[in-house]
């Protein structure tokens, strides 16, 4: 066992929000917790606020009397940084800038001990680089927990290069004995969450900026269809847009303003407007009172299909034949090597999304990827202006007899949920492969951290893995920027279960 003892002492540095819901994880758990904040009296007052937070605890059964009164008689607050010099480990959760925090632990150093654990809660400064700072930096460690800590399990445990596996061990279980989830990640800009989840945000802002939909379409067809808990308008509002977009601006400057973080220009024009969401009463959507949100595209009700003929193996959508066939609509199926489709009574084809426009071919309607078909209340299709009528109204009633409702986009290719699962996917291989973190702690941090109905790998096993591959190819051939190019990685993985499937050419 490496955790730290119950009785050593922790200290948190900073009491702002962080700060307040770090020291309280470690103080429920059983330390003695030290608070320590550079603005007078503000030590003081966490530390009544944690005590108020206890006493809600209290109220809700989930804490009793006497543990309150013991953790509350732990928690000391401290007047100056010396005071903190038998604590085995110090938190920090201060302003984000290097020269502050670098300042802070060289300071540190001269006052604890050589083997106090020392770790950082910044979200977007490089470890390693605070950690260049110190005498010692084997003992130096990124802890980041998430917004509300005593809430959210993750907590994203930060190796430097320079960082001792003695330490990141003595950090990571410490972390798993306060309750939280640990994973173990390097030092990389975003570390795991908020590297991966950046097309979550960035596709669904692509996706409005092409006028493919509007936001409040693509939010329900992110939640509906692909499962998401919230939409990435609603949830950006929420967050803050300024917060959102500094952490995508950080990734993005971090990796060399790599093509596939750039930001987005209409979150920019949010930001630059002061319309930051919730906080100041309107972001992507009107937050005053009495203020309406607004629908999302649905179509009217259609006809369904007299029949359906099935051609070739529908990949991630084949649960859609049975669904098909429990509405009442025959489906004849037929082997076809040349391609996956459904081809309705109009003549015209109904095909999942796949990295290509409907105007490239004469008549197909894209139909969005589901995280389940069976139980998505929405589908998005797509259609050009070359789709006949009867085809697309084919396509809407056809989803609306399987008790759908149906959102017509405009003809974007990989539409909405596909093109953000397989970005999610390619970046997660490209981390794995790059020495970020291991696959299980990628699927464990998305879903923890961000909530993901599926951690990356386990979606990608689920669609197989040549399908994300496939998708990504096909848009970058339609945008050469880069944003959409496959990582080596990913090709790896769709190129080896390729070779195990006998269809590598
Ligand atoms: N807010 C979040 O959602 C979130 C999530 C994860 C990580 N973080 C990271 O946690 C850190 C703190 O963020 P926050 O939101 O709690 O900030 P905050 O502004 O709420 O609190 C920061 C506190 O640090 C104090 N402070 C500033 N310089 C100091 C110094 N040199 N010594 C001691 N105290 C000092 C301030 O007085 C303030 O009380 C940042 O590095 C941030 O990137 C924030």
């Amino acid at each position: 066992m490496t955790a730290l003892d119950l009785s050593s002492p922790v200290a948190v540095v900073g009491t702002g929000t962080m700060g307040q819901g770090i020291a309280q994880v470690a103080l429920v758990a059983g330390h003695p917790v030290r608070l320590y904040d550079t603005v007078p009296g503000r030590a003081r007052e966490a530390a009544d606020a944690i005590g108020a937070r206890l006493d809600r605890l209290v109220e809700k059964e989930r804490l009793t009397g006497a543990d309150r009164d013991a953790a509350r008689a732990r928690l000391l607050p401290a007047e100056d940084l010396p005071e903190l010099a038998d604590c085995a480990l110090v938190v920090e959760a201060v302003l984000e800038r290097l020269d502050v925090k670098q300042d802070l632990f060289r300071a540190l150093e001269g006052i604890v001990d050589d083997d106090c654990l020392l770790a950082t809660n910044t979200s977007s400064l490089s470890v390693t680089a605070i950690g260049g700072a110190l005498r010692v930096p084997g003992r130096f460690v990124g802890l980041h927990f998430f917004n509300p800590a005593p809430l959210l399990p993750l907590v994203e445990v930060v190796s430097g290069f320079a960082t001792d596996v003695t330490y990141a061990t003595r950090a990571y279980e410490t972390a798993r004995a306060w309750g939280k989830t640990p994973v173990a990640c390097a030092d990389t800009p975003g570390f795991i969450v908020n590297r991966i989840a950046r097309p979550f945000y960035a596709e669904a802002f692509a996706v409005y900026e092409s006028q493919g939909a509007d936001p409040a379409t693509i939010d329900a067809v992110l939640r509906e269809s692909g499962g998401f808990r919230m939409g990435a308008f609603e949830l950006t509002d929420l967050i803050g847009q300024d917060v959102n977009e500094s952490v995508t601006r950080s990734v993005w400057e971090s990796f060399f303003q790599d093509v596939r973080f750039t930001p987005s220009l209409a979150q920019r024009r949010l930001v630059e407007s002061g319309r930051l969401g919730r906080k100041t009463g309107h972001g992507w959507y009107d937050h005053g009172e009495g203020a309406e949100r607004p629908e999302p595209d649905t179509a009217e009700k259609r006809q369904p299909p007299a029949y359906v003929v099935a051609e070739g193996d529908l990949g991630p959508a084949a649960e859609l034949l049975a669904l098909i066939r429990e509405a009442g609509i025959p489906v004849r199926e037929e082997d076809e090597d040349s391609g996956s489709r459904l081809v309705l009574p109009s003549g015209g084809q109904l095909a999942l999304a796949d990295g290509q426009t409907s105007v490239e071919f004469r008549d197909v309607v894209y139909f969005d990827l589901a995280l389940d078909y069976r139980e998505a209340g929405r589908i998005a299709l797509s259609a050009s202006q070359d789709t006949s009528p009867q085809t697309l109204a084919e396509a809407i009633g056809l989803f609306q007899a399987l008790g759908k409702q149906v959102s017509v986009i405009g003809d974007v290719p990989g539409m909405i949920v596909a093109r953000t699962v397989a970005r999610i996917i390619d970046l997660a291989h490209d981390a794995v492969a790059k020495g970020v973190a291991t696959e299980e702690d990628i699927d464990t941090a998305m879903r923890l951290g961000v909530n993901y109905p599926l951690g990356p790998f386990e979606w990608s096993r689920r669609l197989g893995r040549s399908w994300a591959y496939a998708l990504l190819d096909d848009l970058h051939l339609r945008d050469p920027s880069g944003r959409y190019a496959p990582s080596l990685a990913l090709y790896r993985h769709a190129h080896a279960s390729d070779k195990r499937e006998g269809t590598a050419s």
